[in-house]
């Protein structure tokens, strides 16, 4: 009877320490910059006194992964990264609808976004995709200053392209739909062929071109500009460029995962991710976005969209399942197959 009793008060105090440890922690799966997801955890933590356990991957890698645990879902928040695999996470119920209160606080880009997940996701941030090089290599390469999409297909830019594989790259999805959408399909996927001629090398996270190009490792990295202008701001000879042609653009978003094990806490994150002062901060770690919050403060350093070039970008095609899988095996089968 003793042993009865005692294994069954063992077994309830196990059964609230695991609570315990669960109402005090969230698992974040980030798809920003490192230095950004860094400080979104620790900030957590400081202010709410919940543990984060933060993984970076891309955005591409994330929606794998949110996929692949799908039955024993292991992450809370899915927080940054290209809106497109967010959207096709939503219509394949990986993710949890949730309607913040923070809401009215939005641009309409961002609730657009929610509207069109239904809800599962958020905009957090928007930012123009575009290209940036290395203006001390390209004057050694004696090559001449590239402005346009059409330039990075000629032939003199033989090997000094660098882009990340849209595989698993949000950024990269990004370029091959806005081609898709500014040329029409054909001649886009004749452009990609072109251009796989000239590219170094498919990174796997989609801002490592600039880091190279800031580096001098490769003359172009195509990337948002934002994140061109961070490799400025860090006193690399780095020159962004809104490509002539016009150019497409992100909504960085966030879920809450299906089937979260810490949902509150989930929740908690998702409305203080919104919050103007967290948003406000990401000029701090020289993450240059457009906040998706109206009241957020933004760096002078950052790209002004109204002076760019877009595309009316169609988030709802271009992020639904059948046609990121469709164009990601069309890339697979028709460019990354060819060889150099
Ligand atoms: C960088 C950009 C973000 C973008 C992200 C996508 O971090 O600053 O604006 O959302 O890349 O990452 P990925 O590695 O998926 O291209």
């Amino acid at each position: 009877m003793r042993t009865l009793i005692t294994s069954t008060a063992a077994l309830a105090l196990c059964v609230t320490l695991a609570q315990v440890a669960r109402a005090d922690s969230l698992t974040l799966y980030c798809a920003a910059d490192e230095a950004w997801c860094q400080l979104m955890a620790k900030d957590f933590e400081a202010e709410t006194g919940i543990t984060v356990d933060m993984t970076r991957k891309s955005s591409g890698e994330i929606y794998a992964q949110v996929k692949a645990e799908a039955d024993n879902p292991k992450g809370d928040v899915w927080w940054a990264g290209t809106g497109d695999p967010h959207l096709q996470a939503a219509q394949e119920e990986l993710t949890e609808e949730y309607e913040s209160p923070l809401m009215p606080e939005l641009h309409d880009w961002a609730i657009k976004q929610a509207e069109a997940g239904n809800h599962r996701t958020v905009g957090v941030y928007s930012g123009a995709l575009g290209f940036g090089y290395n203006k001390d290599l390209l004057a050694k390469n004696n090559l001449p200053e590239p402005k346009c999409w059409a330039d990075l297909v000629k032939p003199e830019f033989k090997g000094q392209i660098q882009v990340a594989n849209p595989n698993s790259s949000g950024t990269a999805y990004t370029m091959l739909a806005t081609l898709v959408q500014l040329m029409g399909e054909e001649p886009a996927f004749e452009y990609l062929k072109a251009l796989h001629k000239n590219v170094n090398q498919y990174t796997k996270s989609g801002s490592a071109p600039i880091k190279a190009a800031g580096l001098g490792e490769t003359t172009v990295g195509i990337v948002f500009l934002h994140d061109a202008v961070a490799q400025v701001a860090a006193g690399f000879p780095v020159v962004p460029v809104a490509p002539c042609e016009g150019t497409g653009y992100e909504i960085g978003s966030m879920s809450i995962i299906a089937g979260a094990r810490n949902e509150d806490e989930a929740k908690k994150f998702y409305d203080w991710a919104l919050s103007a002062p967290v948003q406000s901060k990401a000029q701090t770690v020289k993450s240059f976005q457009l906040p998706s919050n109206k009241a957020a403060t933004q760096s002078p350093l950052a790209p002004d969209l109204s002076t760019i070039k877009l595309i009316d970008y169609d988030f709802q095609k271009f992020g639904s399942s059948e046609e990121r899988k469709r164009l990601l095996k069309r890339w697979d089968d028709e460019v990354a197959s060819q060889p150099q």
